[in-house]
């Protein structure tokens, strides 16, 4: 079932009256990167899933996000849904809204899974990259910088043996709304860091990343999953970035031990 809220495109499947998994996407995608987590956890769970407002079907308005907006949306739907207490699931930029609405509001959550992300903010070389990307965009359109962006996500493997997925998903991001596209770049660009607060995270927390991840790699992963009290690791062999989609068997095989170790 689809449902509008606060403008963005949310889905929801699964039983309703289950406990809820609710899925933040990373960049630049959509809902869909978590549809084989949603067709799996939903024969047991509420799955909610939703374009981040300016990606996908979510309309980018003036296009200036910040990730204070992004979870202010986040908890929107929370809030319209009335979920109780549901298990956070980010990957990379949806990592980044999850860990600092873990900082702001982690008592409505009850377990956070976090996919190839990082606390960190960026350093300035990131930022200068990010001010590259945006001026590129402006420049040659979206599709180039969404098809080299994309590449660099995935794992040799996918790109090589899974061709047809892999062009077809940079095929449709380079169909997003330019806008939407540049103000996440901007909100991940002013991100705050929120390592300071991983120390207080004191809900169930998975931390899965990618053998091959190049953008958030394990060594970065690994310094979070230390600092994490309630934690465990997981390392997705023949995966990039991507975990969900290159590996998903893995995938679903570590998130359905985390839920089944932690009673959720
Ligand atoms: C993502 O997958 O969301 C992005 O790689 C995050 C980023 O660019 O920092």
């Amino acid at each position: 079932m689809k449902k509008i809220i606060n403008d963005l495109s949310v889905y929801i499947s699964g039983n309703n009256e289950s406990k809820t998994m609710l899925f933040v996407h990373g960049f630049p995608f959509d809902h869909t990167m978590w549809q084989t987590q949603v067709d799996e956890f939903s024969k047991d769970f509420k799955c909610v899933s939703y374009d981040i407002r300016g990606l996908g079907e979510s309309p980018a308005g003036d296009g200036q996000f910040t990730m204070e907006s992004f979870v202010d949306d986040l908890e929107a739907i929370l809030n319209e849904l009335k979920l109780n207490r549901p298990i956070l699931c980010g990957l990379s930029m949806g990592g980044y809204i999850s860990l600092r609405a873990l900082e702001r509001i982690q008592e409505k959550f009850s377990a956070a899974i976090l996919c190839d992300t990082k606390s960190e903010a960026d350093n300035n070389e990131g930022k200068l990259k990010r001010a590259a990307g945006i001026k590129r965009i402006n420049k040659e359109g979206l599709a180039p910088f969404a098809k080299d962006f994309i590449t660099n996500c995935f794992g040799e493997d996918f790109r090589q043996n899974k061709k047809i997925n892999f062009e077809r998903i940079i095929a449709k991001s380079s169909q997003f709304n330019p806008v939407g596209v540049k103000g996440s770049l901007l909100a991940m660009l002013s991100r705050s860091d929120t390592t300071m607060n991983l120390g207080k995270i004191n809900i169930p927390t998975l931390l899965i990343c990618g053998e091959q991840d190049t953008l958030t790699p394990q060594s970065i992963m690994k310094d979070m999953f230390h600092k994490i009290n309630k934690a465990d690791f997981v390392e997705v062999p023949n995966a990039g970035h991507m975990t969900p989609i290159e590996n998903p068997q893995l995938v679903n095989k570590a998130i359905r031990d985390f839920l089944i170790k932690n009673k959720l």
